[in-house]
């Protein structure tokens, strides 16, 4: 073998060994995630009877586990303004009988009023455009029954997320109170019900 080819071959061997830990990688990050979401819905303590309203399913990673919760009848209704997500989320959980999916625009989809126990906020308001945002909080609370809950998981970065500040005036500003959260230097996470 000449030192040319060699050569070439070490690198065809170090490019095939970085492939294999960029999929190492993202898989471990994959199981990392999932653990997360599935804890965080395990936290709330659902009975699984529940109408739930998930708000920017998105690929419908974390629907995925709201779906395996509602084991009681439950039902999940997965809304996205996005195309191309909510066809990935219809893959996804195309297992589950118990998920409807709309795709559109929250303020302007014919949701029936009232009909939500829960609705299901999962990093997808700091994606909403700021001259938006009050329009789609007043359609949460207006699909949301009398004694619903909100339940929002935001991150707080600043090059990705949205201050909590802005997250609670947004619930506040419609008549909703915070009945619980928490703060990570990443994240906020809260539940907020009518005042
Ligand atoms: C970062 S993704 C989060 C997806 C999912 N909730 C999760 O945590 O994996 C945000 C999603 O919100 C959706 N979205 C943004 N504005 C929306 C709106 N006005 N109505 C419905 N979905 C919206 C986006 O299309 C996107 O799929």
């Amino acid at each position: 073998m000449s030192l040319e080819s060699l050569e070439l071959y070490k690198n065809s061997e170090c490019m095939a060994e970085s492939k294999i830990v960029v999929v190492l990688e993202y898989m471990i990050f994959n199981i990392f995630n999932s653990r997360k979401n599935h804890q965080y819905i395990k936290s709330l303590q659902l009975q699984g009877k529940e109408k739930i309203l998930d708000f920017g399913c998105g690929a419908g990673s974390v629907s995925k586990h709201l779906a395996k919760s509602l084991s009681k009848g439950g039902i999940l209704t997965c809304v996205d303004i996005s195309e191309y997500w909510m066809k990935k989320a219809m893959k996804r959980l195309r297992h589950f009988p118990n998920v409807q999916f709309k795709l559109g625009y929250l303020p302007k989809m014919n949701l029936p009023k009232s009909s939500f126990e829960r609705i299901f906020i999962h990093a997808s308001l700091h994606e909403v455009s700021k001259h938006l945002l009050d329009d789609v909080a007043a359609s949460f609370k207006g699909l949301l029954t009398l004694d619903g809950r909100i339940y929002v998981k935001e991150p707080i970065l600043q090059h990705h997320g949205m201050p909590v500040s802005e997250i609670r005036a947004l619930f506040t500003n419609i008549g909703m109170e915070e009945i619980k959260f928490s703060i990570t230097k990443k994240e906020y996470s809260g539940i907020f019900r009518r005042k």
